[in-house]
């Protein structure tokens, strides 16, 4: 018999959670509830993810476009569909916005709660056809003082998020969450349908040796973007150029970041002067999660935490990882603004 000791006291999200609640003597357990709903909503698409080739659920949806103009796939209209149901019957949430529907979806009253969520249900979909890693983001706003749940609600820069969190569907499903105190990592035992604590306290080491960009949009970048890429690419003698990785799925290439260290961006360049990627559900719960972790998100000149959206599919440049990796753009950057 290996030394590794059989647990009996499983540590999972939901019992995390409500360790987390006990500390705020007001808590009302509301929390609890909905991230008992977002987890449901991810133990389904993982299982959907898991099967999408054998029900057919890979391939495009065949409808119209998303509202950043994207063919979306059936497997992004389903999970859509399941995290809309289940965060509606949680009771606790009066605001969505998904990036797959084009206005915000306001709770009927009598289903109202007290939170507005945000989420890409399905993130990486380009990749689903071919088996990569996808996955599903989302951050969580308490909704503003004696409102019943509208726009401005959410349009907040994003420091003023209470939880943001990921989870990743590969071998495993891979939740990633903080609820303003750290971050921790959880896996999905499947035969118990439990998120199990694996990553306890996760920490970005303050300096990396990976970048993550997609260099074919190299012939667009700004001067700082290209002296930034060069600088890792090219370093001074003595030193080691920067791995190159990119999978093209934001969850799996922050979760690689998170966990190595090093640096990830989808920068504004002449093509898209904002960059690809969207403020209220990709950006802001990201840069949440790298900044409890130890780590910095920027735009190059500006703490992306602290960008308002005019709407909520704004989207804003991202460079975010190790501190110091982050740190060396803005020097660069600042040359240039
Ligand atoms: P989504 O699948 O939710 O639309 O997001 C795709 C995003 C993000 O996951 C990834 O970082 C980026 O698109 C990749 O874009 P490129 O293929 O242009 O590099
Ligand atoms: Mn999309
Ligand atoms: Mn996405
Ligand atoms: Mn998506």
């Amino acid at each position: 018999m290996s030394d590794e000791k059989f647990t009996t006291d499983i540590i999972t999200l939901t019992r995390h959670v409500l360790d987390e609640q006990r500390k705020h003597k007001e808590a009302s357990g509301d929390l609890s509830i909905l991230l008992n709903a977002i987890q449901l909503g991810c133990k389904f698409v993982a299982t959907n993810v898991r099967k999408a080739r054998l029900l057919n659920l890979i391939g495009l949806a065949g409808g119209a476009q998303n509202f950043s103009g994207e063919e979306q796939k059936k497997l992004d209209v389903i999970s859509n569909d399941i995290f809309i149901n289940a965060l509606r019957s949680s009771g606790k949430v009066s605001v969505m916005v998904s990036e797959e529907n084009d206005e915000a979806i306001f709770v009927e009253e009598g289903l109202r709660g007290k939170y507005c969520v945000v989420f890409d249900p399905l993130d990486g979909s380009s990749n689903i056809d071919a088996g990569v890693n996808v996955g599903t983001i989302f951050g969580i706003y308490r909704v503003l003082k004696d409102s019943v749940g509208s726009v401005s609600d959410v349009l907040r820069p994003g420091r003023e998020m209470v939880v943001a969190g990921y989870c990743m569907y590969g071998s495993s499903a891979n939740m990633v969450i903080s609820l303003g105190d750290g971050v921790n990592g959880y896996t999905l035992d499947n035969s118990i349908g439990e998120f199990i604590l694996t990553h306890p306290n996760i920490q970005i080491p303050p300096r990396g040796k990976i970048y993550s960009v997609n260099e074919g949009n190299a012939k667009y970048w700004d001067e700082a973007c290209t002296e930034y890429f060069h600088s890792l690419k090219f370093p001074p003698e003595g030193k080691s150029p920067y791995s190159a990785r990119y999978i093209g799925s934001m969850v799996a290439d922050v979760h690689r970041t998170l966990l190595y260290g090093g640096i990830f961006s989808y920068p504004s360049d002449k093509k898209s002067k904002n960059g690809k990627l969207r403020m209220l559900y990709e950006c802001f719960p990201m840069a949440f999660l790298v900044e409890q972790a130890g780590g910095r998100a920027t735009t190059g000149t500006k703490r992306v935490l602290d960008v308002i959206p005019e709407s909520i599919h704004s989207r804003c440049p991202i460079f975010l990882g190790s501190k110091d990796d982050v740190e060396d753009v803005e020097k660069i950057f600042h040359k240039y603004n």
